[in-house]
């Protein structure tokens, strides 16, 4: 699908997405190139990583890979670095990277708990730390009164409670806090904003391939109220929102991008139900009024 914002949005921006060679990290990187911007990809894989930033540079998108994992401190400075003597700058941190698997807590073992909390919060936290120093206003490639961006990729789960999601969810959780945390405190001292989008269900992504079987995925569209899973140009679409100029006065939210589907529960009466209830209710309350008006009358 076309996207309605102009080319040139993120025109001079460098990003720097993690989790960037694949599924919706890509489509943002993507899409941020599309829009103008240089994109910095990491990942833990080199030949995802090649592959990602081949295809960008084949749409003729400045685009590069950087190995490294977000659970280490030294590889988020040193990818950050590399980028920075690649691209001359960052502007933009987007935190994708994750890790998930469905389990049950009584078979989920405290250190698997700990991995995905790892990725997801820590990791989050450490790239946005070990940025900060080119992120923050006055920096490198930024004015003296302007700073960085950025954009925590979360999810829903947390708001209810997700089945077999317990490492997940308290792994969201966190950087969602995380996420309003640096809104407040970087916000305030170096002029950076920081939000994050939450997804729905998206289609074609590993995530779901990995969390949700086919025929499961046909089965959202049964309760889901726009009856359709996401697509990765949906999130993609909100980062921009976000990072582009129309986004200047967003700072700490989390976007839903889900379509409502967190909202959703079962019908537990149908309409018609409701239609006939409604006017038995008001007949009784109709009687007992007339009753009201009649004893005062007495
Ligand atoms: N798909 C959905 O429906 C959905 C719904 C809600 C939220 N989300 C969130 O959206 C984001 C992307 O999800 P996705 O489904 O598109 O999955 P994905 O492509 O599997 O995203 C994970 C990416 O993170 C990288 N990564 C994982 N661990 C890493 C580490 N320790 N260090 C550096 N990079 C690491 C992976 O590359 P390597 O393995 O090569 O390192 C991969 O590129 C995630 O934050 C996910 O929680 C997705």
């Amino acid at each position: 699908m076309e996207s309605p914002f102009k080319a040139d949005i993120l025109k001079g921006k460098v990003a720097f997405i993690t989790g960037g060679g694949s599924g919706i990290g890509f489509e943002i990187s993507t899409q941020f190139g599309r829009h103008g911007a240089a994109v910095a990809i990491m990942g833990r894989r080199r030949h995802v990583l090649d592959a990602a930033a081949a295809a960008l540079r084949s749409e003729g998108i400045r685009a590069f890979g950087f190995e490294g994992d977000v659970r280490k401190k030294e590889d988020a400075a040193r990818v950050l670095e590399e980028a920075v003597k690649h691209f001359g700058k960052i502007d933009i941190l987007v935190n994708g990277a994750a890790g998930n698997f469905l389990a049950s807590p009584e078979d989920l073992s405290p250190n698997a708990f700990r991995t995905v909390i790892d990725i997801d919060s820590v990791g989050t936290y450490t790239m946005c730390h070990e940025a900060l120093k080119y992120l923050k206003k006055g920096e490198q490639g930024k004015g003296p009164a302007t700073g960085g961006l950025i954009l925590n990729i979360s999810a829903t789960l947390h708001y209810t409670a997700a089945w077999y999601q317990i490492h997940v969810s308290a792994a969201k959780a966190a950087v969602d806090s995380v996420t309003r945390s640096l809104a407040l405190e970087w916000g305030t001292d170096y002029d950076i904003r920081v939000n994050g989008i939450a997804p729905g269900p998206i289609e074609d992504t590993p995530g779901m391939r990995k969390l949700a079987p086919e025929e499961m995925q046909n089965k959202y569209s049964e309760f889901g109220p726009l009856y359709k899973l996401g697509e990765k140009w949906d999130i993609a679409m909100a980062a921009l929102y976000l990072a582009s100029d129309a986004g200047k006065y967003v700072n700490g939210t989390t976007l839903i991008v889900d379509g409502g589907l967190w909202l959703s529960r079962p019908r537990h009466i149908s309409k018609e139900e409701v239609k006939k209830l409604s006017r038995v209710v008001e007949k009784k309350s109709r009687k007992s009024s007339v009753g009201v008006v009649t004893t005062s009358k007495l």
